[in-house]
């Protein structure tokens, strides 16, 4: 590992072009003078029907409106497929790894074009209408992209659900989306297990129950596993793409239609659900891919996100697709069946930009350095991570051991609200700083504000607001405009307020602290301390639970749940609290720890302090800091030695 003096020499890194330096100088101070005529000009990154007149039509005060490229008509499939059919029909579009290393499959744009039309064909065929939703639950397979696209292609909304939530979460987003349609598969693998999709769609769909408006149910074979089939319900995805035919006419859309909605977390219990609008999301995927991940038409990009995240959505799909290069996925897992299986994909496919997870990194380094260095990585060019923060040594490890110095590393800053990339370094134009997500891309307004929502200047530490829109800005939460607006726009009023952290240095760099509000980050996974807390609330034997995030060596934070019991009598088990989160919830939720104890530290007006928890947790009982404000200070010396006692 490199020393400090090492550290200084990679901020001092004068790999800068100045050319590059120049035009990136140039489109920051265009983005001020002529902010329209800058956001019309990045819209040509994209195929438009109708090209839009207006850029943005936007404000953060009032009931918060978000607009972009309102006038323009377009659909996103054809800026991702059909526009590269000319140049570039014949030249991968897609790579799929399998989890067996002797199995992958590669789709030229042209093929990749005739698969999603003929699924877009499939799903007018059973009735789905433009405007409705579509739920995706499928593990990292080709037709997880084909499905998104798809439902691009007719104007549906798509809404991928992640493969970890249980049956109950899955089944709430079904109603609260209320989708028509799902596509899903048999079975999907994980290591050596299996992961079982279609009963956990047929569990979600009992529970879901009459309300919810799923009428037709695709089913992927991934494994060849047998699962049940609904007659009239189900479909086997073979038996009806293979009838249709492989040219789809595309669904003009308006740009502020709906593309797709994506669920994430926040600090009260309901999961919410980003609305994010055509045109503007697309222009954002492209803007944000070219800056920063230097995309090159017939190179290979690989974004290791699952696409039921924002990142699978920006990165592995639309930002890569859109600029006509190569996307990569793959099916497994990070060290199976051994140790260095991504660096033999990276070597495989020659892989040129790869963007993954400082939770990934975090694994990566525990294999060892002689793992990556058994291997070639020649073809890397770019290094990209997002998701939560890195650590300057991790950083350094990304940089070294595996991009040999000679590959810039792009730590990105976003959210699954920002739609993509927000601070980041543009390699090339300036310097990087590990551990530093540096500075906003030309055309945002980033500021720090104090607790109270007033903006401060220099080197200072603060909450982290954005002071306008931009076109990649999800415009509000699918049937709850009031918590949106409540939720980023009143803690400073006029402004976006991110929910992180953040220092600032004094060259403007930005370095993200962490989450100022209820949600945990468990390897790059959002989750809100309220869904655990409520998941917790249906078991009987327990009066009051709180959960707090605690830091942890691989995942970044661990979760760990306080309960009090209901009586002395019926101790409820650890075990068995986990399995309640874990069927509620989801797996990615099972705590770290679960100790039951006698009393919450409560304020006066009866508020958990779980900052106090989180350091009692932590073990950090040395710096508890203020405690007048508990109603009973002397809870906290009995909850030191409960927790003793169970540690
Ligand atoms: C955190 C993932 C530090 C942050 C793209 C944010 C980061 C949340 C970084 C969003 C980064 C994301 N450095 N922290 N480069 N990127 N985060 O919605 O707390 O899943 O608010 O989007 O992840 O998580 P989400």
């Amino acid at each position: 590992m490199p020393d400090s003096q090492d550290r200084t020499a990679i901020w001092n890194l004068t790999d800068i072009d100045p050319v590059k330096a120049e035009q990136i100088a140039r489109l920051r101070a265009q983005a001020v003078s002529d902010p329209d005529g800058f956001w019309l000009e990045q819209a040509r990154r994209i195929e438009w029907a109708s090209f839009p007149a207006v850029a943005s039509n936007s404000s953060f005060e009032g009931d918060v409106s978000i607009r972009w490229f309102e006038d323009g008509m377009l659909n996103a499939s054809v800026s991702c497929l059909d526009r590269h059919l000319a140049d570039r029909g014949d030249k991968p579009a897609l790579i799929w790894q399998a989890d067996d290393t002797t199995v992958s499959r590669t789709l030229t744009f042209r093929e990749l074009h005739e698969e999603v039309c003929r699924l877009s064909n499939a799903l007018r065929a059973l009735g789905v209408k433009r405007g409705e939703r579509v739920a995706i639950h499928l593990p990292m397979v080709v037709e997880g992209v084909v499905a998104m696209l798809a439902c691009a292609r007719i104007g549906a909304v798509h809404v991928v659900l992640f493969g970890g939530f249980s049956p109950e979460g899955i089944g709430e987003r079904l109603i609260d989306s209320s989708a028509v349609a799902v596509i899903t598969c048999d079975t999907g693998r994980r290591g050596a297990k299996r992961i079982p999709h279609k009963v956990t769609i047929d569990a979600a769909l009992t529970h879901a129950g009459t309300i919810c408006a799923v009428k037709n149910v695709i089913v992927v074979q991934v494994t060849g596993d047998v699962v049940p089939m609904k007659e009239g319900r189900d479909h086997d995805y073979t038996a009806l793409v293979s009838q249709q035919s492989p040219a789809c006419e595309a669904e003009i859309m308006r740009a502020e239609d709906v593309l797709f909605l994506l669920y994430t977390s926040g600090s009260t219990g309901k999961p919410k659900a980003m609305v994010h609008a055509t045109g503007g999301y697309m222009v954002w995927a492209a803007y944000t891919t070219d800056l920063t991940l230097a995309p090159e038409p017939e190179r290979v990009h690989w974004c290791t996100a699952d696409i039921a995240w924002i990142t699978g959505h920006t990165y592995v799909v639309y930002g890569p697709l859109l600029s006509g290069t190569t996307t990569l996925i793959y099916e497994g897992l990070l060290g199976w069946p051994q140790p260095g299986r991504w660096w033999e994909i990276v070597d495989r496919y020659e892989v040129s930009c790869l963007y993954t997870a400082p939770t990934a990194i975090r694994a990566l380094i525990r294999e060892g350095d002689e793992v990556p260095g058994r291997y070639s990585l020649a073809s890397l060019r770019r290094l990209a991570c997002a998701g939560e923060p890195i650590s300057p040594d991790a950083w350094e490890w990304f940089y070294e051991v595996v991009g040999r110095r000679r590959c810039p590393v792009a730590d990105m800053w976003w959210q699954t609200e920002t739609g993509g990339g927000m601070l980041c370094v543009i390699p090339g134009a300036q310097p990087m700083k590990p551990g530093w997500a540096t500075t906003p891309l030309p055309g945002l307004t980033a500021v720090l504000t104090s607790e109270k929502g007033e903006i401060i200047e220099g080197a200072v530490e603060g909450a982290l607001c954005f002071t306008a829109s931009w076109p990649g800005q999800a415009r509000t939460i699918w049937g709850d405009h009031k918590r949106f607006r409540e939720t980023y726009f009143t803690f400073s009023p006029g402004k976006y307020f991110a929910g992180d952290g953040a220092r600032r240095d004094e060259n403007g760099y930005y370095m993200i602290t962490g989450r100022m509000d209820d949600v945990i980050n468990v390897s790059g996974h959002r989750i809100g301390t309220a869904e655990i807390e409520d998941a917790l609330a249906t078991c009987h034997a327990i009066s009051e639970a709180a959960a707090v995030g605690v830091s942890h060596d691989l995942k970044g934070q661990g979760i760990v749940v306080f309960v009090v019991a209901r009586s002395s009598k019926v101790a409820p088990a650890a075990d068995e609290l986990s399995t309640i989160i874990c069927d509620r919830v989801g797996r990615y939720a099972a705590p770290e720890r679960v100790y039951l104890v006698n009393e919450m530290p409560k304020t006066r007006s009866g508020k958990i302090v779980r900052r106090l928890l989180r350091k009692i947790a932590s073990n950090e009982t040395e710096s508890l800091g203020d405690l007048s404000t508990l109603a009973d200070p002397a809870v906290i010396p009995t909850l030191i030695a409960t927790v003793k006692e169970q540690n």
